[in-house]
């Protein structure tokens, strides 16, 4: 089987950053509260003038300069997001257009929530493999601060917008095994264009303590489906990156594996619940902070609403 690899990252943040304390001079909560359950000390908010697409589009600016492959090189561009500025034209194809890349290739968005950026490598890989081209361009970006009820403490204080990109190079013969996994419910949601016809703004809701229960079960599920395929053990890999929903769920997941704590890459302290840009923004952050070598080897794990789980084995090696 073919697999990708990944070439080069980028990534970008709103200007606007918003404290735990900040948040308390609108809702009835406190650092404390927020920090002690979720990790969460603050998150970027788009300001006037920035959006999933400014995000977007500077994310993949980012990845390409970074990738020294030229644009013409590109064989595919998704974009994995829940909160697109528009239901058409797609992110993607916005993005195509801003940045100069070839129109003979497939451009879309994917929505699979905090799994997205998962999804959507593994989409990549798999067009990728069928027209014969070797690089794709994969981004996770999300403005979800717009879909915030921000009279709801319970939710508004979970989530961030930001972006991160990824460029890929498909090839054979590399570390990399990907599954993917769906079972439909409502136990995040936000009921979208429809349900907003009459006027009235649509908003994320979340039974907390079901996706609790969820995303810790949905990890070690991942990783036994991906042990299924490969054989490795977590000994053989230099860093795990789970979707940063809540630093409780990563701790719970380690002391239920026993696993190394310092295997497990965090940033929702400063970013917060970025959905489908999570692990992308993570996977740049690492790379900037020289934590990423070329030929390590990366276990990517997402879970999110749907519900939606995604596991990837990969390598990361720089152009
Ligand atoms: N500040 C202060 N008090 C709050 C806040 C807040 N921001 N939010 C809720 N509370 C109160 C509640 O009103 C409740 O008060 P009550 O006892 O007087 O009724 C009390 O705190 C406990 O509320 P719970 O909802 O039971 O809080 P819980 O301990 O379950 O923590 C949390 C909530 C952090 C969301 C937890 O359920 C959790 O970690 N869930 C995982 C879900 C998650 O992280 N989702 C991320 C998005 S989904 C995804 O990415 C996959």
């Amino acid at each position: 089987m073919s697999g990708i690899k990944i070439i080069s990252t980028g990534r970008a943040l709103p200007s606007k950053s918003v404290t735990n304390d900040d948040l308390a001079q609108i809702v009835d909560t406190s650092d404390e509260w927020i920090f002690t359950r979720t990790g969460i000390h603050s998150r970027y908010f788009c300001a006037e003038g920035e959006s999933a697409l400014t995000l977007a589009i500077k994310a993949a600016d980012n990845a390409l300069s970074a990738s020294k492959i030229t644009k013409d090189d590109i064989g595919c561009c998704i974009v994995a997001t829940l909160s697109a500025d528009y239901a058409t034209p797609s992110l993607a194809c916005l993005v195509q257009t801003e940045l100069g890349l070839p129109e003979d290739i497939p451009v879309f968005d994917l929505n699979a929530a905090c799994s997205g950026f998962i999804y959507a490598m593994e989409t990549a890989r798999s067009l990728l493999t069928c027209s014969g081209k070797k690089y794709g361009l994969v981004i996770g970006v999300e403005q979800l601060s717009k879909i915030l009820d921000m009279n709801d403490r319970g939710t508004c204080v979970l989530f961030g917008d930001g972006a991160g990109a990824a460029v890929i190079e498909c090839d054979d013969d590399l570390f990399y095994e990907s599954v993917l996994g769906a079972k439909g419910g409502k136990e995040i949601c936000c009921p979208g264009v429809n349900e907003g016809a009459n006027g009235s703004k649509s908003y994320v809701s979340m039974d907390g303590k079901a996706v609790f229960r969820f995303a810790t079960s949905a990890i070690p599920k991942c990783i036994e489906m991906l042990h299924e395929k490969v054989d490795f053990t977590l000994d053989d890999i230099d860093h795990v990156v789970c979707h940063q929903a809540n630093s409780r769920i990563i701790d719970h997941v380690i002391k239920k594996l026993k696993a190394d704590p310092a295997k497990f890459y965090k940033d929702m302290d400063h970013l917060g619940n970025t959905s489908a840009a999570s692990i992308a923004l993570a996977l740049s952050e690492m790379d900037d902070d020289g934590l990423l070598q070329n030929g390590q080897k990366l276990l990517l794990v997402g879970f999110g609403s749907g519900l939606t789980w995604a596991g990837m084995l990969i390598t990361y090696d720089k152009k």
